[in-house]
Formats: structure tokens, C-alpha cells, sequence
């Protein structure tokens, strides 16, 4: 904490469990305990005992509803304040020594600026209340992928969460030893409460927020917020922005990326890494149900949001899924749209900001096609299908252990990862980005993933709709200056000798008239099949200015109704007049960028101009 170290004044309340022999954990807990003066600590030991008791804990204090358990056994509801509802890039920093390191796309102060104005809310900030300390592991445990960090948090909410999020308990402690790495991650929600002060169910702070990465001491604070990436601290803050900071300089990738497999009937099973923004499928996609013609294809899962990706010794790419549950968004999610989803839901899951049916269950938009008659909106109030509003939260999640997904890949915790084929970018546009294309080498295909765009979602807090450059949809979770970042993928490719191939694909494109063009979901699948081939060598493409890209019959068609060659001409026209204004947004971006961009952006940039 970058202060001058406590000599560990252990008061009884402070009693750490023999087992804990780090002395720079201890030092740091000591530490943090003095500067935010919790009743007690708790060092979690990850047993379904502590979480039993934690949700128990919860229910009683009325921040969890337990459901139906006929229904929906091991299940939970949590509502969260209206005002602490996703993840909030405003009030995200990125405290680097040198401004120009966090880019201008982050938001930067001066560390030590930052760290004053947060030692000062953190002051006392859990008192009355009880500091966790969660020994944690992201990726399987004892991984070479794979990095251990420790979370002190204030909230019990985020401690169940994060057993179902990544490995959590004594058993991380283990692997740590007396003197192995970890990332300090020290969150509170920022309320602390004053003697016989009564608590809420959603205690966060109205006024403050702030979700900081120190890069140089890889340190993590998170003050105010309870929700989601603000407090799971594992999750975007440690495996995306600090863990990419790190990947960079130690030769490897930390990405927003889903990770599925494939295998064609009777052929060789491929990984796929894709990135796509918040909210844009990537939990149906990498739990995707082939269509009934293409039934021989098999998807297994290995990842639905982050992966971590390091050169292996026969120079291929191997990833790992770095979590061990998943955050999902809620609405949308149905028996058509991801039925293994659904499944995984079954049981044991946390829901935050959904529905409640009558007889205690969940209900969300776009579960089923009607709304049941009544129910408890995501606020607590009474709502029915004419109230006029939404009865879940758009941003509502659910927070459910990857092994409870039926399509879990049997090699998702093999710890030495697995071989990535090929990496598909994607985002979510209306109109000009065909459905897919391929990029013509690796250079070309770091230049299609740093331009990219993508509509805004509720993920977020703020405007939902807005096209933004989001490189490698990695817009909020890069933790280093975007020019450099391209820098490190070009070398990356330059170094492995077997580098996967690389497509943008966009499943969002709509007609004049407003429609989606394509149907999605299951029917992704015939793209897969493409990009499958496309690695094999076995089909066809027809080279365009902005890449290779299929023609009609280089895919498979069959048991499509509604979908005709016009269709697909229309869904994949290239329009180069719409691209030449295209070009102006990776001028804008590329102009932002300009003092770290390497020259073979513009150099692609140029070749792309004239090209069309
Ligand atoms: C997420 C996000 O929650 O990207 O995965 O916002
Ligand atoms: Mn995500």
C-alpha cells in the first residue's frame, strides 16, 4: 500500500488462521485493517460451510431472497440499489506514473494524487462491519496461465460471488506459500456503520466511486460500489486491466474473449477465441446449440467472457478460461436463445436485479414470449405487463458456476489450456460490417480488430445505442495505452510460429426497414463452420478490399428458411463509399492514438484506401 510498512500491531480481532504464513499478506491485511478499522476479519477458507453461512447471513439481513427451492434449488435473489446497477467507466482510473502509459483510453490521476483523496474515504470505511479477506486463484490452480490475487472486501455479497467466480479459499493459500505472488485487491462499498447504526440490503456510497489500477505495484482499489466488475474484483479489474498490463510485459494476452470448441463429425476439434463488447451474445456463443442439420458439429464451452492466452512450445497459442463461473446478462437469455444457459440455471445460482414470479421464481424479458400477469419488479415493487417498465433490470445477471453449464468442454480446467485456431472479433452494427470476414494475414487482422465499433449496451452506465471505437472490445478493460497494446499483438504474431487466424464477424447488421438480417444464435453456428474450414484449408472465399469473405456456396445452407442468395448478398454487400466514410472513424481513433500507434496501422490504414 505504498506506505511505510506497519510493524503488524495483531489485535485479537486480527487473529489470522495458522495456516497463513505469507508475511507480505499478513503485513498487507494488518495494514489495511488499521487504515479501514473492521469489527472483525474474516479469512475465507472457500468451504460450502462459510458460503452456506454467508448466505444465511444475507437472508437475515434482507440482501438475499432465497427462491422457490422447488424451483430453483440453491437459488438466490439480490436487489441491488437503483443507483449501483453496472459497471461505471466514468469513475473507472487507471493511476499509471507516466500519464501517457494509460492511454487516452483511460482515465488517468496521479497515483499518489489518487491514493490520498482514497486513503482518506477508505479511513474507517468498514467500520461495524466485517473485512473478508479471499484468497483467489484466476485460472486453474497451479496453471503456468494461471495468477493468484487476494481480495479484502467489506461485502459478503461479493465473497459468495466470488466463490462461484474464480477458486477461491485456503487451498489458493496453499499454492501462494510463504512468499508467492498475488494481487492485492482491496475493495469496500464504502458505508460504514456507526455503533447500533442499522445496515441495508445494499449498502454502496452515494457520493464516491472509484475503481482504481495502479499499474507499476499491480494493486486494485474499489471504493463505493457493490455491483458486478466494480467489486468482483477477479473479473475486470485483475483479469482484464491489470492482467493485460502484465501480459504485455511478460510476452503473453489477458482478452475480453469467450472461448468454445468445435468438432466436425468425424474431423479435428478447433478452439475459437472471440471478442465481441458487453451484452453482445458472447454467453450464446460459446454455449451454442448447432442447428438440427449441422447437429454432427459439436460446441463444448471452455469460456464466455475472459480468456488468457500464452505461447506454448510447439508454437501454437493456448488459452485458458482464467474464471470458474460465469456473470451473465439476464434478459434475452431463453430455451431458444441458449437453452444450456438455462440449464445451468437450474440450481445454485445468484440472481441480481431480476424479476420475482408469485411463487418465488425469476422471471426476466425475453424468458417467455408473455410476462407472467404479476410480479416483483427488480426494484421490489408490484408490476404487471401494462405498468409500463421494465420488470428486470437490463444490466440483471446471474451469477452461476461454469460446471453447472451443460456444454462445459471436458478440457476447460485442464491447466495447460488449449490450441486456439482462429480469434473472431465482432460488435454490434447496424448497418456497413458484413456478417464475416476473414483478415488476409495477421497484420491485417490486428488492424480489423483495432477499428472496430460497436453499439453501446447497458452493461454500462450511460447512453445505450452510441457507435464507439472498441478495439478488440477491449475499450473499458485495456489497461495500458491503446497503441502500444496494438504493438504487443503485432509482435505476439510475429513471435509464435503457428498464429490463429484471424475474422470480424458481425451478427447485428438490419435492413432498410430496420430488421435484423441475420437470425443468430443457433444459425452462428454456419459461420463457425466457415471459420472451421477456412483453418483447414477445405473452403472457399472470395477476396474484397476489406478481406476474404465467403460467397453463397461456400457455406451450408440447409434447413434455413427465410434466407435466400439475395439475402446473403444483401448481408454481406460491401459498400465502398459507407466504407470510405468508415474510414474516418479509424482516422479519429488512429489520431487519438497517434503518439504510440506503430506505423503498420497506417500502413494497413493506407492499403485499405486503396484497396476500395
Ligand atoms: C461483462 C461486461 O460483465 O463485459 O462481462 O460488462
Ligand atoms: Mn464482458
Amino acid at each position: 500500500m505504498n506506505q511505510p510498512a506497519i510493524k503488524a500491531q495483531v489485535t485479537p480481532a486480527m487473529d489470522s488462521p495458522s495456516y497463513v504464513t505469507h508475511a507480505k499478506l499478513l503485513a498487507w491485511v494488518a495494514e489495511t485493517a488499521q487504515l479501514t478499522k473492521p469489527e472483525r476479519i474474516v479469512w475465507c477458507d472457500g468451504s460450502q460451510e462459510e458460503y452456506d453461512r454467508l448466505c444465511n447471513e444475507m437472508v437475515a439481513a434482507g440482501t438475499l431472497i432465497r427462491l422457490n427451492q422447488e424451483k430453483r434449488p440453491g437459488c438466490f435473489l439480490a436487489r441491488s440499489d437503483p443507483d449501483d446497477v453496472a459497471r461505471m467507466e466514468d469513475r473507472t482510473f487507471v493511476c499509471s506514473k507516466n500519464k501517457d502509459d494509460a492511454g487516452p483510453n483511460n482515465n488517468w490521476l496521479p497515483p499518489e494524487e489518487m491514493k490520498a483523496t482514497m486513503r482518506k474515504l477508505y479511513d474507517g470505511c468498514m467500520r461495524g462491519r466485517t473485512m473478508y479477506v479471499i484468497p483467489f486463484s484466476m485460472g486453474p490452480l497451479g496453471s503456468h496461465i494461471a495468477h493468484i490475487g487476494v481480495e479484502l472486501t467489506d461485502s459478503p455479497y461479493v465473497v459468495v460471488s466470488m466463490r462461484i467466480m474464480t477458486r477461491i479459499g485456503r487451498k489458493v493459500l496453499d499454492i501462494l506459500g510463504d512468499k508467492g505472488e498475488f494481487v492485492p485487491c482491496l475493495h469496500s462499498v464504502g458505508m460504514p456503520l456507526a455503533a447500533g447504526q442499522n445496515d441495508i440490503p445494499w449498502p454502496s456510497n452515494k457520493e464516491h466511486k472509484f475503481i482504481t489500477h495502479f499499474p507499476e505495484e499491480k494493486l486494485i482499489w474499489s471504493f463505493g460500489s457493490g455491483y458486478g466488475g466494480n467489486a468482483l474484483l477477479g473479473k475486470k479489474c485483475f483479469a482484464l486491466r491489470i492482467a493485460s498490463i502484465m501480459a504485455k510485459e511478460q510476452g503473453w494476452l489477458a482478452e475480453h474473449m469467450l472461448i468454445l470448441g468445435i468438432e466436425p463429425p468425424g474431423g479435428k476439434k478447433h478452439y475459437i477465441a472471440a471478442a465481441f463488447p458487453s451484452a453482445c451474445g458472447k454467453t450464446n456463443l460459446a454455449m451454442l446449440i448447432p442447428p438440427k442439420v449441422l447437429e454432427g458439429w459439436k460446441v463444448t464451452t471452455i469460456g464466455e467472457d475472459i480468456a488468457w492466452i500464452k505461447p506454448g512450445p510447439d508454437g501454437r497459442l493456448y488459452a485458458i478460461n482464467p474464471e470458474y463461473g460465469a456473470f451473465g446478462v439476464a434478459p434475452g437469455t431463453s430455451e431458444e436463445t441458449n437453452a444450456n444457459c438455462l440449464a445451468a440455471l437450474k440450481k445454485n445460482t445468484i440472481f441480481t436485479n431480476v424479476a420475482m414470479t408469485d411463487d418465488g421464481d425469476v422471471w426476466w424479458e425475453g424468458l417467455s414470449k408473455e410476462a407472467p400477469k404479476h410480479l416483483t419488479d427488480w426494484t421490489g415493487k408490484s408490476w404487471t405487463p401494462d405498468s409500463g417498465r421494465l420488470a428486470a433490470h437490463p444490466n440483471s445477471r446471474f451469477t452461476v458456476l461454469a460446471s453447472q453449464i451443460p456444454s462445459m468442454d471436458p478440457d476447460w480446467e485442464n491447466p495447460a489450456g488449449v490450441p486456439i485456431s482462429a480469434f473472431l472479433f465482432g460488435g454490434r452494427r447496424t448497418t456497413i460490417v458484413p456478417l464475416v470476414t476473414e483478415a488476409k494475414d495477421w497484420n491485417h487482422g490486428v488492424y480489423l480488430a483495432a477499428t472496430m465499433a460497436s453499439e453501446t449496451t447497458a452493461a454500462i452506465v450511460g447512453k445505450v445505442g452510441v457507435v464507439r471505437r472498441d478495439p478488440f472490445a477491449m475499450l473499458p478493460f485495456c489497461g495500458y495505452h491503446f497503441g502500444d497494446y496494438f504493438k504487443h499483438w503485432l509482435s505476439v504474431g510475429a513471435k509464435v510460429k503457428v498464429p490463429p487466424k484471424i475474422f470480424a464477424v458481425n451478427w447485428f447488421r438490419r435492413d432498410a426497414k430496420g430488421k435484423f438480417m441475420w437470425p443468430g444464435f443457433g444459425d452462428n453456428m454456419r459461420v463457425l463452420k466457415w471459420v472451421v474450414e477456412r483453418c483447414e484449408g477445405k473452403s472457399g472465399a472470395t477476396e474484397t478490399p476489406i478481406g476474404n469473405m465467403p460467397r453463397y456456396e461456400d457455406m451450408e445452407w440447409q434447413g434455413m428458411t427465410g434466407f435466400n442468395r439475395e439475402n446473403f448478398d444483401t448481408l454481406t454487400h460491401v459498400d465502398h463509399d459507407a466504407w470510405r466514410a468508415e474510414l474516418k472513424g479509424h482516422d479519429e481513433l488512429f489520431e487519438q492514438l497517434k503518439s504510440r500507434l506503430p506505423a503498420e496501422m497506417t500502413k494497413q490504414r493506407q492499403g485499405l484506401e486503396k484497396a476500395l
